[in-house]
């Protein structure tokens, strides 16, 4: 458990001298282009450091071209920021790894990458089309690769000192555990879903014994209501601290030892998301005591992902 009263400046380190990760991060999952580049410039800001986006996303150019002005503007070197991308389902194929990668680092305007993640360890039909779907709308899954055959295909790219970490994401301990005793480059991170209400433990404890990384993402549980936010135990513990409850939820992930993504998407929220301070042993206890039970992302174990845009401009996710 962290308990040092600056929660805001953690950075854990990474296997194998990767670096490290801020453990604040923010999430760049917003459809909106033009809301994407006004969130991501009020989040570096703010004092955000950690960027995560997605090839999925379909907004790593705006990503890219807020960090880029926010660099200039403040003075910022790009060794002071960490930027993570991923690699979608589609390009699973070991030969579609590198151009995936290189696209994305194009859009992101970046010479290198911090962090390349795998988004979910479930291959769908290779090429272009990013929710291939047979004619009764069943996901077209490709069975040709396995995820160490793509591993592999990120190694590489370490290798190549193209990006300096890999990682996975929407993974249980039946995937990692194949893959971090196979692998060559350990698995730095592992972005999952976690919060109170789905704590991830042994997913976490074995993580820490490996010297993994577990990124949460959701950790204001998507900001649903009714949900975290509004949880009992959460608003009296932001009420006697004088936080609120998403600062409350933010540093419970911090101090339990993972790091997080969130996504605010204005400027006061994005500082209010930053400003966290670490909560009393009694009150973190009170928050592991919390029974309910929630995986608001069911992409892990179905491997069909929520959220998916069915039209052009549609909502999307994961
Ligand atoms: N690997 C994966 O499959 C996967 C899946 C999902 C997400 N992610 C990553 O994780 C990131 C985090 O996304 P998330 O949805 O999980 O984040 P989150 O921070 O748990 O939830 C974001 C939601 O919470 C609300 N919110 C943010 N700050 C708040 C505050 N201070 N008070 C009240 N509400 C607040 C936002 O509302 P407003 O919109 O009203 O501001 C937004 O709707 C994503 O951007 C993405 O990078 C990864």
């Amino acid at each position: 458990m962290i308990e040092s009263s600056d929660l805001r400046m953690t950075r854990i380190p990474l296997s194998q001298g990767a670096g490290r990760m801020p453990a604040l991060g923010f999430g760049t999952l917003i459809p909106d282009p033009a809301v994407t580049l006004t969130a991501t410039r009020d989040a570096l800001e703010a004092g955000f450091r950690h960027f995560d986006c997605a090839e999925r996303y379909g907004n790593e150019r705006e990503v890219g071209s807020a960090l880029q002005a926010g660099l200039a503007a403040g003075g910022i070197a790009r060794e002071d920021i960490f930027v993570t991308t991923k690699l979608w389902n589609s390009n699973h194929r070991t030969e579609r790894v590198e151009p995936a990668f290189q696209a994305s680092l194009a859009r992101l305007g970046l010479k290198y990458l911090d962090l390349y993640l795998i988004h979910t360890p479930f291959a769908f039909q290779p090429g272009d089309d990013q929710d291939p779907r047979d004619q009764n709308g069943n996901v077209i899954y490709d069975h040709g690769v396995t995820l160490l055959d793509t591993w592999k295909a990120l190694e590489s790219l370490v290798d190549h000192g193209k990006c300096r970490a890999i990682g996975l994401s929407d993974v249980g301990l039946d995937d990692v555990k194949p893959i971090y005793e196979a692998a060559r480059i350990k698995p730095a991170v592992v972005q999952v879903e976690s919060h109170p209400y789905l704590p991830e433990t042994e997913l976490l404890k074995y993580c820490k014994e490996k010297g993994i990384v577990l990124l949460a993402f959701a950790p204001l549980g998507h900001g649903m209501k009714p949900g975290l936010l509004e949880d009992p135990v959460i608003s009296a513990i932001a009420a006697r601290v004088g936080k609120t409850a998403a600062q409350v939820l933010l540093a419970w992930a911090v101090q339990r030892g993972t790091a997080l993504l969130t996504t605010p998407r204005t400027a006061d929220r994005a500082r209010e998301n930053f400003d966290i301070s670490a909560l009393p042993a009694d009150a973190l206890d009170q928050i592991n005591r919390i029974q309910t039970r929630q995986r608001l992302n069911p992409v892990v174990t179905t491997g069909v992902p929520g959220f998916i845009p069915k039209a052009k401009g549609a909502e999307q996710g994961r």
